[in-house]
């Protein structure tokens, strides 16, 4: 019926989409060009447009190079199977110029990858966005126009995303936009430097203007957010997850844009484990004033929204840079702009946190003057520096106990945090060693 369909309109086509009925097999334009890195990206586009409608798209277990964008955009009732190896060409000039853009902070990608009923499934096969070009073109600098997401789901419904493998993205890994029942399960992320400059900005997932959003079951390695809800997020659960390196498990940032609100309701990360990360499970939103002296894609700041119904639960952090955290100035370290933020945080709980942190500072909560923090609690948090556990001091410090440093929580002294310190005005994000 289907097969006869659409196997009557449009018959077996040209090289290397082989079309059976409902079903579309990928195979390489190299094995037709003597191993020559042709371009597979024209017959992917062949592909969906002939299966991305109630059919099948298979890519073979082969290398196939994509040296230009994909938009794969607008699927209904497809499933996709993943064998081989998607290997992005590193022509930087190209992606910079080509990305489509995502919006979000003039971000942009390499693929666009959307519709309604679709499955996408690695079955043995891996995304190889050749990464290292662009950390080491990118310098350890900040978010740079052009460089593109690896993969983004966009203006997506029920669509379930299994046993994808990311190896070396080459910016953030993936991306969930403007969708709804969007399921990550399985997922594995890679981003490892070979040289002197870091991953940074290879995100493992980040969520936006979308809903009802799972992701289960991923093991991520990379130089920033593990997985980050950013405005507009609601109804996330994030459960079962690793994080190496990384900074762990983020709302935000958000705040950016005086003229975009940014909302981010419901979220729940549980069942993670934090392997030597910078940050551990934190909450990062902008300054209430215009500051350009950033350039996280793009200077910003004066953002005004409202972050509810947060639960951290069951975090092993291990060797952990700063484990907890609210900040309200992430980009700024001028004096006083933590207090003008105009993102409101309220219902926070960080519950059964066990582990390490690298230096003395276990938490450091720092909400808005603009408006103090309500019902922000800590259920069974119990952190140690590393060196504590060992028995050692910590390094040029008087202070051997934890530091819980607090600024503007509404009912703190019922909040079960053992604020000790009061948090200063100026801590944006991580921390580099040690307080007295
Ligand atoms: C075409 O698809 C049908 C049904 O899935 C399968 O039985 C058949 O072997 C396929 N033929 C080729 C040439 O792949
Ligand atoms: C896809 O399948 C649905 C339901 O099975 C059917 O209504 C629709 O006409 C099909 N569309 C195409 C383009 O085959
Ligand atoms: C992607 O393809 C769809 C058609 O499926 C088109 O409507 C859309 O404009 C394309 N997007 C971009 C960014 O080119
Ligand atoms: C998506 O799948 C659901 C459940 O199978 C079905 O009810 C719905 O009609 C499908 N949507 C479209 C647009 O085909
Ligand atoms: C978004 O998807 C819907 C189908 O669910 C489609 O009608 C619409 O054209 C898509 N919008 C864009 C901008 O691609
Ligand atoms: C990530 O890749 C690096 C470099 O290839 C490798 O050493 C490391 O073991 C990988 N990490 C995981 C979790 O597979
Ligand atoms: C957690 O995720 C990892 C990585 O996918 C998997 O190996 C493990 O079985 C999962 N644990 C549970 C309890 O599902
Ligand atoms: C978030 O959604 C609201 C509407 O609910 C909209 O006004 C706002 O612009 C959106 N924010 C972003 C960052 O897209
Ligand atoms: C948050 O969850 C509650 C309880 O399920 C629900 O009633 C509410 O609509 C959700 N809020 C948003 C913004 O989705
Ligand atoms: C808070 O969010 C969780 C999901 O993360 C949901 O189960 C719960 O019902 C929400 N609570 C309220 C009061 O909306
Ligand atoms: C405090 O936050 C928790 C978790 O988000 C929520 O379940 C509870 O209802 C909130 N309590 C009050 C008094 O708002
Ligand atoms: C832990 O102790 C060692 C040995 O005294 C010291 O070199 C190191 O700086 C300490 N680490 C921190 C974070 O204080």
């Amino acid at each position: 019926m289907r097969f006869w369909l659409l196997g009557a309109l449009a018959p077996l086509t040209a090289a290397y989409v082989v079309n059976n009925g409902t079903t579309c097999t990928l195979y390489p334009e190299a094995l037709n060009h003597h191993g020559e890195a042709v371009d597979d990206a024209p017959s992917i586009h062949q592909a969906f447009d002939l299966c991305g409608i109630n059919g099948t798209v298979i890519f073979s277990d082969n290398t196939f190079n994509i040296n230009s964008v994909l938009n794969t955009t607008n699927l209904l009732n497809c499933d996709v199977s993943l064998r081989g190896e998607l290997r992005f060409s590193d022509d930087i000039p190209y992606w910079l110029s080509h990305s489509y853009n995502v919006v979000l902070q003039n971000q942009s990608t390499a693929w666009l990858f959307g519709g309604t009923n679709v499955t996408l499934r690695g079955e043995g096969g891996w995304y190889n966005g050749q990464g290292q070009a662009w950390y080491t073109e990118n310098e350890n600098n900040s978010n740079q126009p052009g460089r593109p997401i690896s993969i983004t789901f966009y203006n997506s419904t029920n669509m379930l995303i299994d046993n994808l493998r990311i190896i070396q993205p080459q910016f953030w890994a993936t991306f969930v936009s403007y969708s709804q029942n969007v399921s990550i399960t399985n997922l594995f992320v890679n981003a490892t430097s070979d040289n002197e400059w870091g991953t940074v900005n290879t995100d493992g997932y980040d969520s936006w203007n979308s809903d009802n959003l799972l992701v289960e079951n991923a093991v991520i390695t990379n130089g920033d957010d593990c997985v980050a809800a950013k405005g507009n997020t609601t109804n996330l659960h994030v459960k079962n997850a690793t994080c190496h390196q990384s900074n762990g498990m983020t709302i935000g940032s958000v705040g950016q844009y005086p003229t975009m609100p940014d909302y981010v309701i419901n979220v729940t990360f549980e069942d993670v484990k934090c392997l030597n990360c910078g940050d551990g499970a934190y909450i990062k939103t902008w300054q209430g004033v215009d500051d350009d002296s950033s350039s996280n894609g793009d200077a910003g700041g004066g953002g005004r929204g409202l972050i509810k119904n947060i639960t951290y639960k069951n975090f092993e952090m291990v060797n952990v840079g700063l484990p907890i955290q609210i900040t309200q100035c992430i980009y700024t370290e001028s004096e006083n702009q933590c207090n003008t933020s105009k993102m409101a945080i309220e219902d926070v709980t960080w519950e059964n946190i066990h582990g390490t942190s690298t230096y003395n500072i276990a938490a450091s909560l720092y909400c808005s003057a603009v408006h103090p923090c309500p019902n922000v609690t800590f259920k069974n948090v119990d952190l140690k520096t590393v060196n504590s556990t060992l028995g050692l001091p910590m390094w040029n410090t008087t202070i051997q106990h934890e530091v819980y440093q607090c600024a503007n929580l509404i009912g703190e002294k019922d909040s079960g945090i053992p604020c000790n310190r009061v948090a200063p005005d100026n801590y944006s994000q991580g921390v580099g060693g040690n307080v007295q």
